[in-house]
């Protein structure tokens, strides 16, 4: 699926900010890669890389066992970049010297460069960096030469041009850096000889020929949500492969409001998509009847629709691909700082285990993007806003919303309850602004006073939160008018609720869903 241009390799050693240098770099429209540390030097090569960036980590060179790459990365041929412990990797193995420095710098400093040419070309020569670091270089290898300096760090950037080997103790990729986007894109592209035309109309280019290729004349099959990345997905293999492409719904009865039509309308109606449609909710319903239990829920609404699905695609006969939504994030082989396996929080529906099951080849055409990129493609290849655009939603639907038992009646006023809250979010213009609003339908009831009479009904709380990847959120600061307009209009306008909260926990220690 890769573009034919030469990308450039960010080796990973677990740094917080590995993701976010292959994002900056592809800002500078440059294809980038994740690699863990460990992988050789060979295996670099077979990249055809264009550059390699060394990230920064947790580690510290002066100690045993810390991670090195394979020394061959600086005999490649390619221009090298350490950032943070990537720089201190070249002093370290190079044959200068690092040090344990009195002064820790975190946080804002003042970078004095020397050179206004090529790799700090078009910089401040006084420019605001970002450091985040104990160790420091204190001797420079042979050949090197410094090219800035901070107050508290005396070699913050260094040079050797000759073999183009650079290295800054400060973080480029972050937003403290203000002109750092431009000193990676000054890497790649003055340095590292990139063109720079890495678009997503490229894209859509080469990922469409790498699509006909793999596919041959294969048949593709895929489960279809109606959330951004398996819309996008489907409209990506429709283009590569017209009616050899599949789609299958599932209206499990755990929807928002007027999904069903939204996913049918576009993808059926307007891309022309081979759309199965199944309606399941009484299967769904019947399943979770009784069920409370938050991973009973989920793992009932996992199993059967796996059944469903396979029962599909059963019927489709001879299909030889299952394609999935697959993003970076979730292939990136992390390198883990600490070692030793997480722990289950939340038992994820998705359609992982589903390949092997059915004996089917995986088909992943967006496994190198980014979720903004994913956004950025989708609105390239012409789907409306109110896809591209959508909060995430989760597999397991409205039941992980629907707090104690989920019943037709119950879905029916959480659904009407999640309706008003989006739509005055987007009244607000307050969308785009939020990682994810929802609503949750608690087993609890209170007494109000409605219209003079005791009324004796459930409670819903609203949450609403701001997050870069869902592994973290805070909870989202509305006007306090947006807040009374959606108390208002749920309580005069859903049957069933008399009273509405504010959901102000962060994640941690919350999750974004309630279950
Ligand atoms: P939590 O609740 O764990 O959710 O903070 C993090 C993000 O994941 C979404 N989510 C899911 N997505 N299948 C999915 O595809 C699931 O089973 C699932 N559970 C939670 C959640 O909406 C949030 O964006």
């Amino acid at each position: 699926m890769q573009d034919k241009q030469r990308p450039i390799i960010v080796l990973d050693f677990g740094a917080q900010y590995s993701k976010l240098i292959a994002r900056r770099v592809r800002d500078a429209r440059v294809f980038s890669l994740i690699l863990p540390y460990n992988v050789t030097a060979a295996e670099i090569r077979a990249h055809d890389p264009a550059g390699v960036i060394l990230s920064g980590g947790p580690a510290s060179v002066l100690a045993p066992g810390a991670p090195k790459p394979d020394p061959g990365v600086f005999t490649l041929g390619v221009p090298v970049l350490g950032i943070c412990y990537g720089c201190q990797l070249i002093a370290d193995m190079l044959g200068g010297a690092v040090e344990a420095s009195g002064r820790r710098e975190y946080g804002v400093a003042h970078l004095e460069h020397f050179d206004g040419r090529g790799f700090f070309a078009g910089v401040a020569e006084y420019t605001q960096v970002w450091m985040s670091h104990g160790d420091a270089v204190a001797a420079l290898p042979p050949g090197f030469e410094t090219t800035g300096a901070t107050e508290n760090c005396a070699h913050a950037a260094l040079a050797d041009e000759t073999r183009c080997i650079y290295g800054v103790q400060f973080h480029p990729e972050v937003a403290h850096t203000p002109q750092g986007g431009r000193i990676l894109a000054n890497f790649v592209h003055n340095i590292c000889g990139c063109p720079g035309d890495w678009t997503m109309g490229s894209f859509v280019e080469s990922a469409t020929a790498a699509i006909q290729e793999q596919v041959g004349d294969g048949r593709v099959l895929l489960a279809l949500s109606g959330g951004v990345d398996s819309s996008v997905a489907a409209v990506l293999l429709h283009r590569a492969l017209g009616q050899r492409l599949t789609c299958v719904f599932v209206n499990n009865g755990l929807l928002r409001e007027g999904e069903p039509e939204l996913v049918r309308e576009v993808f059926r109606d307007h891309f022309q998509i081979d759309l199965r449609y199944v309606d399941a909710e009484d299967r769904f319903l019947n399943r979770l009847a009784g069920v409370s239990d938050p991973e009973e829920k989920r793992k009932a609404i996992g199993n059967l629709f796996i059944e469903v699905f396979d029962e599909e695609a059963e019927a489709l006969g001879q299909v030889d691909f299952l394609a999935q939504g697959t993003l970076y994030p979730d292939v990136i082989e992390s390198v883990s700082a600490t070692g030793g396996p997480s722990v289950t929080i939340k038992s994820h529906h998705n359609v992982g285990g589903l390949p092997e099951r059915m004996n089917l080849k995986l088909l992943e055409p967006l496994r190198e993007l980014f979720k903004d990129e994913v956004r950025a493609l989708g609105a390239e290849l012409g789907l409306p806003d109110a896809i591209v655009w959508r909060h995430p939603f989760p597999g397991p639907g409205l039941a992980v919303r629907c707090v104690g038992e989920v019943t037709k009646p119950r879905l029916a006023t959480l659904r009407a309850a999640d309706a008003i809250f989006i739509e005055e979010i987007r009244n607000a213009g307050l969308y785009r602004d939020i990682w994810q609003a929802l609503v949750c339908l608690l087993p609890v009831r209170s007494v109000g006073v409605q219209g003079d009479e005791r009324t004796y009904e459930e409670v819903c709380s609203l949450r609403a939160v701001t997050s870069e990847d869902a592994m973290t959120a805070d909870w989202f600061r509305f006007p306090p008018e947006v807040l009374q307009r959606v108390s208002n209009r749920i309580c005069n306008e859903v049957k069933h609720i008399n009273r509405v909260l504010y959901d102000v926990t962060s994640k941690p220690p919350g999750t974004i869903e309630w279950e």
